[in-house]
């Protein structure tokens, strides 16, 4: 083939222009791909952001809510209202419903009653804190009747076969339940707190009878314990019958 020599400067420039424009289209098609990473790695970032916001702002509904429905609820004329330390006397009882749940037929079930306790100021319910207090279930080991807190007595007594327990661990030293179930037992008890608002709050229960015990059936507790309060409510209860 025959090239003029006025055509050989064309076709270089064609060639340059051509090359300059697939410099271009590269440029383009690098800052395209860079831009599609980008948006990728925003949009991805930005879904797992969401996912964890959402998660742990669910976590902190929940954890609040747990947080709520574990204070000791008491019941007013209005509903229900959080108890602090202060709201209570030594020697002094309520009954409450553990885990509240605001479900009325839930809450008024006899195995969620407990009895919150500050204890007589000679058991050591004088002290401002949580100290003073114990939480014991409401329904009797034997045969599950409604127990209550004699104040007059300083301990707690089932009205239909005349247990008597003692306040500061539940042990029972009259009546059926003083020998039911199983050896040393005694009420099934919540162990308790007090929340940075100052309101009084159950920790997570286990509800096994070495732990806080089984409502209904009991708690165990060691034979020295056992022993030693029993025979203080023993004396309590002849003292009382002199
Ligand atoms: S139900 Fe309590 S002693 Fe029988």
């Amino acid at each position: 083939m025959i090239h003029s020599r006025f055509t050989r400067p064309e076709t270089s420039v064609c060639r340059k222009t051509l090359g300059l424009a697939m410099d271009q289209e590269i440029q383009i098609r690098v800052n395209l791909r860079g831009i599609i990473i980008a948006v990728t790695v925003l949009v991805t970032v930005s879904t797992i952001a969401i996912i964890y916001l959402t998660e742990q702002n669910n976590i902190a509904k929940q954890n609040q809510a747990e947080k709520l429905q574990a204070r000791i609820h008491m019941s007013t004329d209005n509903g229900t209202r959080y108890v602090k330390i202060s709201d209570f006397i030594p020697n002094s009882a309520m009954i409450f419903v553990y885990p509240y749940t605001g479900n009325a037929t839930v809450d008024t079930e006899s195995f969620h009653m407990w009895i919150l306790i500050r204890l007589p100021i000679h058991d050591g319910g004088g002290k401002d804190d949580i100290s003073s207090f114990r939480a014991y279930s409401a329904i009797d080991i034997q045969l599950w009747c409604m127990i209550k807190y004699q104040q007059q007595h300083e301990w707690l007594e089932d009205p239909c076969h005349g247990s008597l327990y003692e306040p500061l661990y539940g042990i029972p030293f009259a009546g059926p339940a003083k020998d039911y179930a199983f050896k040393n037992n005694a009420l099934p008890q919540l162990d308790l707190g007090v929340d940075n608002d100052g309101y009084i709050y159950a920790k997570p229960p286990i509800f096994v009878v070495d732990k806080n015990g089984v409502v209904g059936s009991g708690r165990e507790v060691s034979a020295d314990l056992s022993e030693k309060y029993r025979a203080i409510g023993e004396s309590s209860l002849q003292n009382a019958l002199k």
